[in-house]
Parts: structure tokens; C-alpha cells; sequence
């Protein structure tokens, strides 16, 4: 019998160059042999860069902001994570999808070339998410605090190394950015920040809107701004990840709904740290045109 304690806090397992969560590397044919269906679209992100936050958006706009619709399950039922396995205890992700009704939202943070191929063979529809890197790293920190499935950070300083190494589950932040960014050329990619929807929600809403090809007035608009607001998702037990068992997800060491701020990384980079780190920024992300912004 599989217990939970199987997957707690295990060293990371490359699969194909990249680091990914113990629990999840079981069977990973499941992966590669995934069929999508050809409405799905899928919602990619580096962990901790607001996945959660555009699933909820996006999910208010396929139903054109019917907030009773929204509270139908959670949002790791109604937006399954692709790769989430938990052999033995829980429902996979993929156990998930093909239980959930068409179009189905996939959300994934796997880096392009691990995302199943079917996907871009059928053109499916992406929204990828980014973050700046300096406040990915901070959120990811308290992530792993509080996540078991993930080994145990270290310290801040210890697990900065770890991060900007690319030596965390998912890898590198940089090549995650720069290979979803170059892949937009090709695919029908939307390419979202953070940070920018921080600013002016209401623009990249109707972004995504546009993206999916749906119409909604102002007032649609706004309630699904007011509904997917941090202080409202964090209270939001359907979302906040509170019905996440605490052996996984221990709410007490660092809660997932954290901050939800642009430029926390002031708290925690030492002045040393982010010197070195403005250093590796610059050499991994030269000649990429992608621009972020670490403060608003
Ligand atoms: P912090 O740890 O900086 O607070 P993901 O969903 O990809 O795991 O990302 C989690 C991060 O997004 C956390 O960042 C979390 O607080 C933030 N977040 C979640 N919902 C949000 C919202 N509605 N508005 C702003 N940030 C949000």
C-alpha cells in the first residue's frame, strides 16, 4: 500500500533534463502519450507565477461570470494540473481531465519540450503566465516551505542558489520563459505577466476574453475582477488550496495564498544576493526581447 509519507520530501528525479516532484515521475509514458481534445486549452506557467489566479479568471470567463457556476468544485478539479500524480492516493491529473467536460482547462508547468506532443500537433489553444523571476523565487521558497511533495528548501540563502541554478522541480526559471516565449511564434500562444495584471487587471482580462473568442460587457468584467481579487481568492476555501490534506500542503508554515504582491523579493534579497543575481540574469536572459518588471 502507497501512504503519503512515500512522497514526502523526496529528492528531485530528472525526467529528460528536467528536475520534477518525486511523486510525479511514476509512468511517465502517461505523459508523453497524453491525448488532448482539440477545444482544450491549456494554462502554462513556471510554478508560483499566478497560475492559480488566471485558472479562476479564466474559468469566470467560460462562463461568462456566473459566480454560482464557479463555486461548482475546486479548482484543482475544474483545472486539473497535467502531470499531478499521486499513485495510490489521490486522482491524477490526467485521471481528472478525462472526467472533466469539454472544453477542458489544463493547467501544466512543464517546460515545452515535455508538454505532450499531441497538444501542439492540434494547435490547442495556450495561456502562459510569467512572473518576474526575483519574486517567483521568493513565493517558490515559502511554496516548498510548505509543500511536502517538494524536498525541503534550506535556507533562504541556500535555496536562492538552488533557484537560480535551475536546481528546483520544473528547472530553470530562465530557459521556462525564454522556450515559451520563442514557441509563441509558432503556436497560438497568449503570453501573460504577472505583474501586469496586477496593474490593469481589466486590459488583460479582456485579453483573454479576445483569446477565447468570448464577449462580455463591463459589468462581467468587473465582477469577475472583484471575484478573482487576492483578498477574495485567499478567503476562497474552493481556491486558497486549504482542502489540500495537511500532510501535503501545511497552510501553518507559509500559507499558499501568501502575499500576492510585485517586488516582496526587496524582503528577502540581501544586497550581495541580488547583485549576483542581476549577474546570472543578464548572461541567461541576453538576447531574449522578453522585458519583466520587478516593481510596481
Ligand atoms: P506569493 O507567494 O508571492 O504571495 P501559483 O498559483 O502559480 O502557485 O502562484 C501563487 C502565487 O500567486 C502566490 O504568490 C499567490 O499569493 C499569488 N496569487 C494567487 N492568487 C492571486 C490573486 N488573486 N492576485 C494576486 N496574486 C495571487
Amino acid at each position: 500500500m502507497t501512504s503519503p509519507q512515500d512522497f514526502m520530501r523526496k529528492d528531485l528525479q530528472v525526467v529528460h533534463g528536467c528536475p520534477m516532484i518525486h511523486a510525479f515521475t511514476s509512468n511517465w509514458e502517461r505523459i508523453e502519450q497524453f491525448q488532448n481534445r482539440l477545444d482544450d486549452i491549456v494554462i502554462a506557467t513556471y510554478p508560483k507565477s499566478g497560475t492559480t489566479w488566471v485558472s479562476e479568471i479564466v474559468d469566470m470567463i467560460l462562463n461568462d461570470g456566473d459566480v454560482e457556476k464557479c463555486k461548482r468544485d475546486f479548482i484543482t478539479v475544474k483545472v486539473p494540473m497535467l502531470e499531478m500524480a499521486l499513485p495510490g492516493i489521490r486522482t491524477s491529473g490526467i485521471e481528472q481531465l478525462e472526467k472533466n467536460p469539454s472544453p477542458r482547462l489544463v493547467k501544466t508547468h512543464l517546460p515545452t519540450d515535455l508538454l505532450p506532443k499531441s497538444f501542439w500537433k492540434n494547435n490547442c489553444k495556450m495561456i502562459y503566465m510569467a512572473r518576474n523571476a526575483k519574486d517567483v523565487a521568493v513565493s517558490y521558497y515559502h511554496f516548498e516551505l510548505m509543500n511536502n511533495l517538494h524536498p525541503l528548501p534550506g535556507s533562504w540563502g541556500e535555496y536562492l542558489e538552488k533557484f537560480m541554478t535551475g536546481n528546483v522541480a520544473y528547472g530553470s526559471w530562465f530557459n521556462h520563459v525564454k522556450s515559451w516565449w520563442k514557441k509563441k511564434e509558432e503556436h497560438p500562444i497568449l503570453f501573460l505577466y504577472y505583474e501586469d495584471m496586477k496593474q490593469n487587471p481589466k486590459q488583460e482580462i479582456k485579453k483573454i476574453v479576445k483569446f477565447l473568442e468570448k464577449n462580455l460587457n463591463d459589468e462581467i468584467l468587473d465582477r469577475i475582477i472583484h471575484y478573482t481579487s487576492f483578498e477574495m481568492m485567499k478567503e476562497n476555501p474552493l481556491v486558497n488550496y486549504t482542502h489540500v490534506p495537511t500532510s501535503v500542503m501545511d497552510h501553518s508554515k507559509s500559507p499558499f495564498m501568501r502575499k500576492g504582491v510585485t517586488g516582496d523579493w526587496k524582503n528577502y534579497f540581501t544586497v550581495a544576493q541580488n547583485e549576483k543575481f542581476d549577474a546570472i540574469y543578464e548572461k541567461e536572459m541576453s538576447g531574449a526581447s522578453l522585458q519583466f518588471c520587478t516593481e510596481i
